[in-house]
């Protein structure tokens, strides 16, 4: 029976409103939330309209900017008898002159700002359901950063209760569900797991406009990751009243998805103009430093004495914050959006906090962070050392890497990449005297020369001098591969000729360093003593004749694995699965699908999520995994496209891109 039959016997709302994931950067995402009308890409802002006094028509935004969705207040429209008769008579979408998706907010910031309102929480649910909101909101408690962890505790309790309340009065509608929790990420933390138990469709984070009034970005950036590491990773999450350009790129790399914000219009009535790097007076602009529509045909006096100043700055103020979505999501697909937020946070100061905040959720961003990326690491701040791409590499190094047998350990300075092209002759000198294993002092840490072809280590453009800072952390990374015997024999470091002096004499023969390469590699990439089994035979490497890398591994006359250009990883060709599945218990390397799937992925097709049994804990994205059935039979090989909690949440979307499916016989 098909899913939706059954769903349709069983009663059950069938779920159209669904979020797909196109693409994905470690926690950013680029994705497609459908609602009833129409669909919204994410990661993008809904201007907020106030229905009382529409500065841009939805319409036009629309029209000029490309915007996708708006958002507007529900109980402003209740409180008003006019706006109400029309809404309730005519519909949402006809009130504000919209016809595409709107969301509804529910009156928590006006109570929690003008004090007490006369609401109930059922009330603004049925009224949002009444005037069609697409998507509406539970009445949250809005908790201030300075409040007290009691207070924040017991409106934590209500917002939970109250949601639960809408959520299951909430219909045809999508429900927002906030997340509050004040300036307590174990409070987050545990706002996300209640909030993830009810049924949901996109989760705001709430509170958070104090903080971002006052600058308190190392909080902010707390609160959205401790709330996103227990979201139900399938759902949307929403920020609101983030509207600031400066601050996008960062949130997205958080997790962020949708945000929110008026600010366009009330910078514009101040005569402020937002940039991706501030806000500006209009006055005190000679110049104005932007290219869209409003900027390149006017000069900054002539907008000064425009009529219709207001609108042209809102105008500008969206175009801005659209164009910076825009260079976001081109930042997505090219794996280039940590430099962005980098950059971006250099803009100011308190923004840095924020970005500081990445380090001590590093585990949990590791966790989704790519095995490797289409363009290389660039260095741009000594934050970016503490990137998880970074600790990634350090980890695997120490956990995985086991050094082949040496009577010496010299390590090579920074140098330009592929070390081993560039040592090439000290090495070949070194070797012929003695059994030297060799490492190179790389930004990230000691480097085995055997993996330096592969991302992130190739593929990085670091400075030549570094900040003091990470210059000590370095000495510390040292000092850590030191004391985990990472050197089993004496340590040098490379100086010049003069290093090779005293080498104790040579016992093992000539190594073979490219099958070293294979052997280091596959065990970084599929875990500790991968490489010994698959190699477990007569090994054959085929090197390209261009340039002498290893292209191919044959193993007794069976392609295995083949190496890739791009990044050194390798990609699994279905002997190599076979012998990888005998040599990991399950679930490790695996993701397990069910009957219906099987039959497909035996064809070569992807997987998909809500085929799903479960998968190995461990993926991340583009790793190389094995696709099994759930007595552990081979389907196929394929590269998987998120982690397991993802692929077993989301109910759309690819799981697992297969390369090749294998039938019983192979
Ligand atoms: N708008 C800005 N912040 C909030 C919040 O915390 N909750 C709701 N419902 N709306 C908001
Ligand atoms: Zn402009």
């Amino acid at each position: 029976m098909k899913k939706e039959d059954e769903a349709l016997i069983l009663g059950q709302h069938i779920q159209s409103n669904m979020f797909e994931l196109k693409d994905k950067d470690g926690l950013a995402r680029i994705g497609v939330l459908e609602t009833a009308h129409g669909k919204i890409e994410t990661p993008t802002l809904l201007p907020v309209i106030n229905p009382n006094q529409i500065m841009v028509s939805p319409s036009d935004m629309r029209e000029k900017i490309g915007i996708q969705a708006i958002i507007t207040n529900s109980y402003i429209i209740r409180k008003s008898d006019k706006l109400r008769e029309i809404a309730l008579e005519k519909g949402l979408h006809h009130l504000v002159g919209f016809d595409g998706p709107i969301m509804t907010d529910s009156g928590t910031f006006q109570a929690h700002v003008y004090g007490k309102i006369k609401l109930e929480p059922l009330e603004i649910i049925e009224f949002q359901k009444a005037i069609g909101s697409d998507i509406g909101t539970a009445l949250d408690l809005f908790s201030e950063p300075d409040d007290g962890r009691e207070k924040v505790e017991s409106d934590l309790m209500e917002t939970i209760a109250r949601t639960k309340m809408s959520a299951e009065n909430k219909g045809n509608m999508m429900l927002a569900g906030p997340i509050q929790g004040g300036r307590f990420p174990d409070l987050r933390e545990y706002a996300a797991k209640e909030m993830s138990k009810i049924d949901c469709d996109i989760y705001p984070i709430g509170g958070i406009v104090p903080m971002m009034e006052r600058q308190m970005y190392f909080t902010l950036a707390d609160a959205v990751l401790s709330a996103k590491a227990y979201l139900d990773p399938s759902k949307p999450v929403h920020l609101f009243g983030a509207g600031h350009p400066m601050l996008f790129s960062l949130a997205v790399l958080m997790g962020g998805d949708m945000f929110d914000s008026s600010a366009y219009a009330k910078f514009a009535r101040e005569g402020r103009m937002m940039f991706s790097d501030g806000t500006r007076f209009l006055s005190e602009l000679r110049e104005l430093p932007c290219h869209c529509q409003i900027c390149s045909t006017h000069t900054a006096d002539e907008l000064r004495h425009s009529p219709a100043k207001e609108k042209l700055l809102a105008l500008h103020n969206l175009h801005v914050s659209f164009s910076e979505f825009r260079t976001i999501k081109q930042a997505i697909h090219e794996g280039r959006l940590w430099e962005l937020a980098e950059t971006r946070c250099r803009a100011h100061p308190t923004l840095l906090d924020g970005l500081k905040c990445l380090k001590k959720h590093n585990d949990q961003l590791e966790r989704h962070e790519p095995l490797s990326r289409n363009l290389a690491y660039l260095y741009t701040s000594q934050e970016s050392y503490h990137r998880p791409v970074v600790t990634r590499l350090r980890k695997r190094i120490l956990e995985r890497y086991e050094p082949p047998a040496s009577n010496m350990e010299i390590m090579f300075p920074e140098a330009t990449k592929p070390y081993s092209r560039t040592f090439a002759e000290p090495m070949k000198m070194a070797l012929e005297k003695a059994d030297v294993n060799f490492w190179a002092d790389s930004l990230f840490c000691p480097v085995p020369l055997e993996l330096d072809e592969m991302y992130p280590i190739s593929q990085s453009v670091v400075p030549e001098f570094l900040e003091p800072d990470v210059l000590r952390e370095k000495e510390n990374v040292l000092e850590q591969f030191k004391e985990a015997g990472m050197f089993k024999s004496e340590f040098r470091k490379w100086t010049g000729i003069e290093t090779l002096e005293g080498l104790p004499a040579k016992s093992n023969p000539m190594p073979d360093k490219n099958q070293q390469r294979v052997k280091a590699v596959a065990d970084l990439q599929f875990g500790k003593g991968a490489g010994a089994v698959l190699l477990d035979g007569k090994v054959e490497l085929v090197v390209s004749k261009n340039n002498d890398r290893i292209r191919n591994v044959l193993v007794d006359g069976k392609h295995i694995l083949s190496m890739r250009a791009g990044d050194g990883f390798f990609t699994l060709k279905p002997e190599g699965g076979r012998i990888l599945l005998k040599a990991f218990p399950s679930p490790l390397l695996r993701v397990i699908v069910n009957a219906d799937s099987a039959e497909f992925n035996v064809l070569g097709r992807n997987v998909f999520c809500g085929f799903m049994i479960d998968a190995d804990p461990g993926i991340v994205p583009r790793d190389e995994v094995i696709v099994v059935t759930e007595s552990d039979e081979l389907c196929a090989i394929g590269q998987a496209m998120m982690t397991r909690e993802e692929m077993l949440a989301f109910k759309k979307g690819i799981a697992v891109k297969v390369r090749d499916g294998i039938g019983k016989q192979g």
